[in-house]
C-alpha cells in the first residue's frame, strides 16, 4: 500500500486557541501544562472523535551505547516535583535509567496541533506513592505485571499465558495482589519544559522553560 505523504487524511481542526505567549507561563509551566492535558482529554473533534489516551507520552532514554530508545508510556501524576510514569524496574527502559538516569518525555497532541516535552533527571518514587497508583490499578492488571518479566525474551504466547495462570493461581486465595518488588514509579524532573502550538504558515509558537540556578527562564524559540 502507498501512504501518500503530504495529503492531509482529515480537514485541519478549528483551533480555539492558536495563540500561545510567554504571559501564558505566568503561573509557571505546571499550570499550563495541566490546562494542555485537560484541553486535550476534554477535546472533541467535530466528527466527534476523541484524543485517544491523552495522557500517552514518548519517553526517550539511552542505553549503555548513547544509542536512544523511545517508546509509550503513560503519565499518572504531574506536580511541581516532576512528570511520573510506572513501569517495570528490570525492563529495558529501566536498565537505561539505572545507567544514565535523564530522559525526555513528549505529548504528541496532533489533534490540537500542540505538543509539549520535558527533559530532565529521573529519580525513582518511593514505595508508597507506587502502591498508592498500584491499589488504583485492576486486578487483572495487577496479575499482568506480576506475569511479565517486561522486555525479556519469550518463546512464544501461550509462554506468556502459562505465566499469566502461574500468577494467577499464586494469588488465588488472597483479596490482595501485592505491588511486585520489580515495578513501581519513576519521576521525570523538569529542567526544560516546552510548548509547541502550531500556527500558520509553519510559523509555529514554541515557548521554551529552562530552569537555571537563579529559578525558571522562559523564552521563545524560533519555529
Ligand atoms: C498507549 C501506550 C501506553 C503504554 N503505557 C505504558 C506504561 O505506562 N508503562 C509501561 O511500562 N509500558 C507502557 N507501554 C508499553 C511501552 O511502550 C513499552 O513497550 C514497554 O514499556 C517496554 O519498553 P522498554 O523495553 O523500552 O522498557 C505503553 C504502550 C502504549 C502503546
Amino acid at each position: 500500500m502507498r501512504v501518500a505523504y503530504g495529503k492531509k487524511p482529515v480537514p485541519p481542526v478549528p483551533r480555539e486557541h492558536p495563540h500561545l505567549d510567554e504571559s501564558w507561563l505566568a503561573d509557571g509551566w505546571l499550570a499550563l501544562f495541566v490546562q494542555w492535558l485537560r484541553d486535550a482529554t476534554e477535546y472533541v473533534a467535530p466528527d466527534g472523535g476523541r484524543i485517544p489516551e491523552p495522557n500517552a507520552m514518548v519517553l526517550a532514554t539511552v542505553d549503555q551505547r548513547g544509542l536512544p530508545a523511545t517508546r509509550t508510556v503513560l503519565c499518572k501524576g504531574a506536580d511541581e516535583r516532576g512528570i511520573v510514569f510506572y513501569t517495570n524496574y528490570e525492563s529495558g527502559k529501566a536498565q537505561h535509567l539505572d545507567l544514565h538516569p535523564f530522559a525526555s518525555v513528549t505529548f504528541p497532541w496532533v489533534l490540537l496541533e500542540r505538543q509539549v516535552h520535558v527533559r530532565g533527571s529521573v529519580t525513582r518514587v518511593g514505595p508508597e506513592e507506587t502502591r498508592e497508583y498500584w491499589d488504583t490499578r485492576p486486578r487483572g492488571s495487577q496479575l499482568g505485571a506480576w506475569a511479565s518479566h517486561q522486555s525479556r525474551r519469550i518463546g512464544s504466547r501461550a509462554d506468556l499465558e502459562a505465566a499469566l495462570a502461574a500468577v494467577t493461581k499464586q494469588f488465588c486465595d488472597v483479596d490482595y495482589v501485592p505491588v511486585p518488588p520489580f515495578w513501581g514509579g519513576y519521576r521525570l524532573e523538569p529542567s526544560v519544559v516546552e510548548f509547541w502550538q502550531g500556527r500558520e504558515n509553519r510559523l509555529h509558537n514554541r515557548i521554551r522553560c529552562e530552569k537555571t540556578s537563579a529559578g525558571w527562564e522562559v523564552f521563545r524559540l524560533q519555529p
